[in-house]
């Protein structure tokens, strides 16, 4: 039996329909924080069973019988050790063969703040004991395209990345490697830092998405303090502009940049291209 946190999520859901190919669905657990989210699963025929991180007492549960697990990483970037450490501590408990965990691109060596509490938790998987497959995503691509919409009308995209190149990745690649890395055999002890086959600098996002739409849009390079400013007035928490702008700053210094070609062969083909995305995001 495998079993998905997060299951409600843009990737756990994509996780899911990736197994659903080959898995029987009532092989399948979605664990979930809120489970009237997750009518559609159940009407698909999978397990869904409440895994709330904050409610460790829903885990034991959530996790009965299951041999393989995925950790898909909390949400709460400002607290997310102890969730992660109370899905490990149940897992431990439930037997589970192997868990699989959606970690950052380069999370030992990475300069930026968001790498901590995912370092922090690949120490606590390690000392656990628990056979583990860590899989150090790098940054979705659609997070790049959350600001199309924004740089249509203002010809810009914004940022503190300078030339830094991010390879960034479909989150339908991800879904599928951490598919992959929890049904196929050989994978327990294997850390994968999973990044696009292409990288790109967000002036190269900016010409792409000129060159697809016809507007000029440029990437403006902006300090980390005015870029933090823009993502508050965005509406982000402090908390969180703060993170994604020192995620940023980092990969301006390479920290979102990989081109060990990891995610092409743990899935079996090449990444999908920025030019896909770009012209799926621009239709809507
Ligand atoms: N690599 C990247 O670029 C990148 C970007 C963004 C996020 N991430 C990380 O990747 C993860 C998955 O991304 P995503 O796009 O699928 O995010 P998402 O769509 O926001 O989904 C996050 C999921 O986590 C669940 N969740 C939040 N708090 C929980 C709790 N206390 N207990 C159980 N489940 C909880 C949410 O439940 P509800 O459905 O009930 O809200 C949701 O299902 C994120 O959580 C984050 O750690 C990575």
């Amino acid at each position: 039996m495998y079993a998905i946190t997060g299951a409600t999520g843009q990737l756990g859901r994509l996780v899911i329909d990736v197994l659903l190919k080959t898995v029987p669905a009532d092989r399948i657990v979605a664990g979930v924080r809120n489970p009237a989210k997750a009518r559609d699963l159940a009407d698909r025929g999978v397990i869904v069973r409440e895994a709330d991180y904050d409610r460790p007492d829903t885990l034991p549960t959530a996790l009965a019988g299951v041999d393989k697990l995925l950790l898909i990483s909390s949400t709460d970037v400002s607290g997310r050790l102890p969730k992660h450490r109370a899905v490990i501590e149940a897992a431990q408990r439930a037997g589970v063969s192997l868990i699989a965990y959606t970690s950052m691109l380069h999370a030992d060596t990475s300069p930026a703040r968001l790498a901590v509490e995912h370092r922090q938790t690949e120490e606590v998987i390690a000392t656990s004991g628990l056979p583990a497959v860590i899989l150090r995503n790098g940054w979705y691509t659609e997070n790049h395209l959350l600001a199309l919409p924004a740089a249509l009308e203002h010809g810009a995209f914004v940022g503190a990345a300078g030339v830094g190149r991010f390879s960034s990745a479909a989150r339908k690649d991800y879904a599928e490697a951490a598919a992959v890395a929890l049904t196929a055999d050989g994978h327990a002890g294997k850390t994968y830092e999973l990044a696009a086959d292409q990288a790109f600098t967000l002036s190269e996002l900016a010409a792409e998405v000129s060159r697809q739409s016809g507007k000029s849009v440029v990437y403006s390079d902006l300090s980390q303090a005015a870029f933090e400013g823009v993502l508050t007035g965005a509406g982000l928490s402090a908390d969180l502009a703060a993170l994604l702008a020192d995620a940023d700053a980092a990969a301006a210094r390479g920290a979102l940049f990989d081109d060990g070609g990891a995610l092409g062969r743990l899935i079996g083909r090449p990444t999908t291209p920025l030019a896909s995305l770009v012209a799926s995001a621009l239709r809507g």
